[in-house]
């Protein structure tokens, strides 16, 4: 644990708590509320007594509405209960999925940029870290291939970049991953902020894929801790005794919620994000390096001089910005967030504009 720096994230935060009216474009969660239909759901769940311990998988009303969500929005037609395991938010699913999985000296593909949880989560573990660039083509996986790699792993869409893999990109993933034995970890947050097509996952056509399904991003149910883990009835029985013995089960009254949260329209919501996305590459194509973000709700743009800098100099104008290189190797870069109100947005564009002149 000594070695291991954490999140440099949560500088951020403290940082937007000691400027007065920041523009805060840091913060990796939506600035919506939770919609009330889900809120209601959670008090009912408590009105009603289910406040006790869950079975360890998670309730079977819930796995039965994930495995037809599954089936009709991902395509995933071998979707079952069985190979379903409900958890306290992707966080702990990635807890118990290294855990079970990784072993010292393994080594573990990353796709980067990356959620800065995967190698902090993997170095536990005593992994051995790849990585491959966003941009890759199937070619440039040649080089792996006669490695014996432990797991391969990426958000789709990403955070931090907003990139949305092609369905090229993931069946080179896949086949990477069958032609090693490597196990294929698909982190599915953002899914529903998938702006410029139908978001689609590989779990649909590679049946090992382990598919992460979070409801933090897309409800805002960050605080409220649920997620599901699609895998084969193998590695979904190991995590299970696994969970039993450390995290027991996701919070009982959100896993009631979130039978709710799946009947929620969320199309104004994305609508909104999508507006964003526009307006923030449109503000700033002229003024940096900047490629357009497919999805998520962040941008990941270059900058001249380091990415600290850059954040020193932004937060003398009250910008709250993350510097890249927790996500990278690189030191060049910057991640946006758009999840926030109008006004906070057109501020922050014009404090960028200023900054890059
Ligand atoms: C790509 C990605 N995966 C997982 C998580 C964590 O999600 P959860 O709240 O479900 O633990 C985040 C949160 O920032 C994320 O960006």
């Amino acid at each position: 644990m000594n070695g291991i720096d954490s999140s440099p994230i949560r500088k951020a935060f403290e940082l937007a708590r000691s400027i007065e009216d920041p523009i805060n474009l840091s913060i990796g969660q939506p600035h919506f509320p939770c919609p009330a239909n889900i809120v209601e759901a959670i008090c009912k769940a408590a009105k009603d007594g289910k406040t006790a311990y869950t079975l360890t998988g998670g309730i079977p009303e819930l796995k039965e509405a994930m495995t037809e969500k599954y089936k009709s929005q991902n395509q995933i037609g071998y979707a079952h209960p069985d190979r379903m395991l409900v958890t306290s938010g992707i966080s702990s699913a990635l807890f118990l999925l290294f855990n079970a999985l990784v072993n010292p000296d393994d080594e573990c593909l990353i796709v980067s940029p990356y959620f800065l949880m995967y190698p902090a989560m993997l170095k536990f573990y005593g992994a051995k870290l790849l990585t491959v660039d966003e941009s890759f083509q199937a070619k440039d996986l040649e080089s792996f291939k006669n490695k014996k790699i432990k797991l391969i792993i990426f958000s789709n869409p990403s955070n931090p970049t907003g990139k949305v893999l092609s369905k090229d990109q993931l069946r080179a993933l896949a086949n990477l991953a069958e032609s090693t034995g490597a196990y294929l970890i698909s982190d599915e947050i953002y899914e529903l902020f998938d702006y410029d097509q139908a978001f689609y996952s590989i779990g649909a056509e590679y049946e090992k894929t382990i598919t992460l399904t979070g409801f933090s991003k897309t409800y805002n149910m960050t605080g409220l801790r649920l997620a599901t883990i699609l895998a084969s009835s193998e590695v979904i029985k190991a995590l299970t005794t696994l969970q039993q013995y450390t995290v027991v089960c996701a919070p009982s009254i959100t896993q009631w919620a979130g039978i709710e949260a799946l009947k929620t329209d969320m199309t104004s919501y994305i609508q909104d994000y999508r507006e964003k996305r526009d307006f923030v590459y449109e503000s700033l194509k002229n003024h940096y390096e900047i490629a357009k973000s497919g999805g998520a709700f962040y941008f990941f743009f270059r900058v001249n001089g380091t990415d600290e800098d850059f954040v020193k100099r932004a937060v003398e104008k009250k910008l709250i910005l993350v510097p890249g290189y927790i996500f990278t190797e690189s030191h060049n870069y910057i991640r946006l967030s758009f999840a926030t109100e109008w006004d906070t947005l057109r501020r922050g564009m014009l404090a960028l504009k200023e900054l890059a002149s």
